[in-house]
């Protein structure tokens, strides 16, 4: 795709995912000649610095997180010289004043009108006020080479949601703003739309005649770290549920699109969220369970409780783990449970998707003993492991027709030579050729609130007597089992490769 020249300004450009995420990213996208010809990267933020020394501490970023490894000296010699640093107050408009006198000077060098993306990574309670302040620059002037990028949290609830959307979209147009959940971006995670709608076997077999239930499950051996401050106003629902976990069910339970344009493909997630089925008051005990971790040991070293981490109250409410079961009421699903669950301190790091089919019929192998078969299953793991596995029962070789469970695998670590890109790369890549798939839509935002909101009341109003109730290094709380065990499954942890 032919791309204009860019500027990118990013706020928060001395921060943490500025640092760990951002310019990783478009470093990768540079080395891979991704980048348009001429780009041009400001960060931003309070702190004074040169250029140099701004372009040396994103270095040493580069060389401690990029998956390509260390930085290669002639490559980011010439990456690096596009990279300046601009000190500034985000709530003074005279600081925006100046990156629009940089943005004319490039413009007048490369003789075209740029794009340009101004890349939020700071508090989210300061959206609002970059946003007013390029309006009030006039940097905006509503072009779609225009664009904000801003990172989830999306509000905390679905009013703030929808007054966080109301007032962006007075300054913007909805194709201008680039909400990121960067589990969009995850490689497996696209591939889910390929395998699904680039196979004819798979549309035949993917609703409720063949499937019996789903599980969706992202769990974290670390614990909150240093986003203890953060993370007691939010808890694991809204910092994970309501967005990342959402966002794969959609992906799971979506109508085939027309085709890729933006708008048709998250109109048919927005499809899914609203087909949810209500969590009514007097329900919510059996559709979601919390938990919240204890001190323990990971790796032979002890861990704090979640209580005891810094910045966190000493007789916090808020959840660390979560466990939910949701119906969707449309012709595909009806009757098929999906499962999500999500936490942190568990005994390891790993997301995946489970999709059990249903039983035989009729099992014609059973011997009394042997033989019973186990149900098919579709395992699709996003990380560390990214594979996409079908279990299925065969036939062990020899005199006897014994059966057993093998795997059919598509592993990436065997099958392909190029190293995945990084969520980010892909994302980034797409703000900067202008494709919104997948980003957040306000609706999309908002629908998703819509559905946890019942949940996030009760739990708030009911407060927990029994935190923490589970130790570091376990699976969570005991009563995420008997969610899933009334409805006679239970969460299937799956092995190290
Ligand atoms: C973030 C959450 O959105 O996603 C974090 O705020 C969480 O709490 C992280 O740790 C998980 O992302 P990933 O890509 O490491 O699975």
């Amino acid at each position: 795709i032919k791309v204009n020249p860019t500027v990118i300004i990013i706020f928060g450009g001395n921060g943490d995912l500025t640092k760990r995420k951002i310019i990783p990213a478009l470093y990768n996208l540079f080395l891979e000649n991704r980048l348009p010809e001429q780009f041009a990267i400001i960060g931003t933020s309070r702190t004074g610095f040169t250029d140099q020394k701004y372009r040396d501490s994103l270095l040493e970023g580069i060389n401690e997180f990029s998956r390509t490894g260390k930085a290669k000296k002639e490559a980011w010699a010439k990456f690096s010289s596009n990279i300046s640093y601009q000190a500034s107050d985000i709530k003074d408009v005279a600081s925006y004043n100046e990156f629009d006198s940089k943005i004319s000077t490039l413009k007048e060098e490369w003789k075209q009108d740029p794009s340009i993306l101004y890349y939020c990574a700071v508090s989210p309670d300061l959206f609002c006020t970059i946003a007013e302040n390029i309006s009030k620059s006039k940097l905006d002037n509503h072009k779609e080479t225009t664009r904000i990028i801003i990172e989830k949290p999306f509000g905390r609830d679905l009013e703030s949601a929808k007054a966080l959307n109301t007032k962006l979209l007075t300054i913007f147009d909805e194709k201008q703003i680039y909400r990121i959940d960067h589990y969009l971006g995850k490689e497996v995670v696209q591939n889910v739309m390929a395998f699904r709608f680039a196979n004819t076997i798979m549309e035949p077999l993917w609703n409720r005649t063949h499937i019996e239930h789903v599980q969706i499950s992202v769990t974290e051996q670390i614990g909150v770290e240093d986003r203890g401050g953060y993370f007691d106003h939010s808890g694991i629902l809204r910092d994970m549920i309501q967005n990342h976990l959402l966002q794969l069910l959609c992906i799971i339970a979506m109508e085939p699109p027309v085709n890729f344009d933006a708008d048709l493909v998250r109109d048919r997630k927005v499809d899914v969220l609203k087909a949810i089925r209500k969590i009514v008051p007097g329900t919510i005990d059996t559709m979601a369970v919390r938990g919240q971790y204890g001190p323990g040991w990971v790796e032979g070293k002890e861990v704090s409780g979640y209580r005891e981490e810094v910045d966190v109250a000493p007789d916090s409410n808020t959840e660390t783990y979560a466990a939910m079961k949701f119906n969707i009421d449309n012709w595909r699903w009806q009757g098929v449970p999906f499962y999500l669950r999500t936490g942190k301190r568990l005994f390891k790091s790993a997301s995946h998707i489970i999709i059990q089919f249903r039983e035989v019929p009729h099992n014609m192998f059973n011997n009394g003993e042997q033989n019973v078969l186990k149900q098919n299953l579709l395992i699709i793991s996003i990380q560390p492991d990214m594979a996409i596995r079908f279990q299925l029962e065969s036939k062990i070789p020899g005199l006897e027709m014994n059966l057993n469970t093998v795997d059919m695998v598509f592993d990436y670590s065997a099958k392909t030579k190029i190293d995945a890109p990084e969520a980010y790369e892909t994302l980034l890549l797409d703000v900067i050729s202008g494709d919104q798939t997948l980003f957040m839509r306000a609706d999309q935002v908002e629908a998703a609130w819509e559905v946890v909101m019942p949940v996030l009341d009760y739990w708030k109003k009911n407060t927990m007597n029994n935190f923490p109730n589970y130790p570091a290094n376990s699976w969570g709380p005991e009563n995420a089992e008997a969610l899933i065990a009334k409805d006679g499954f239970h969460w299937i942890n799956l092995p190290d490769k």
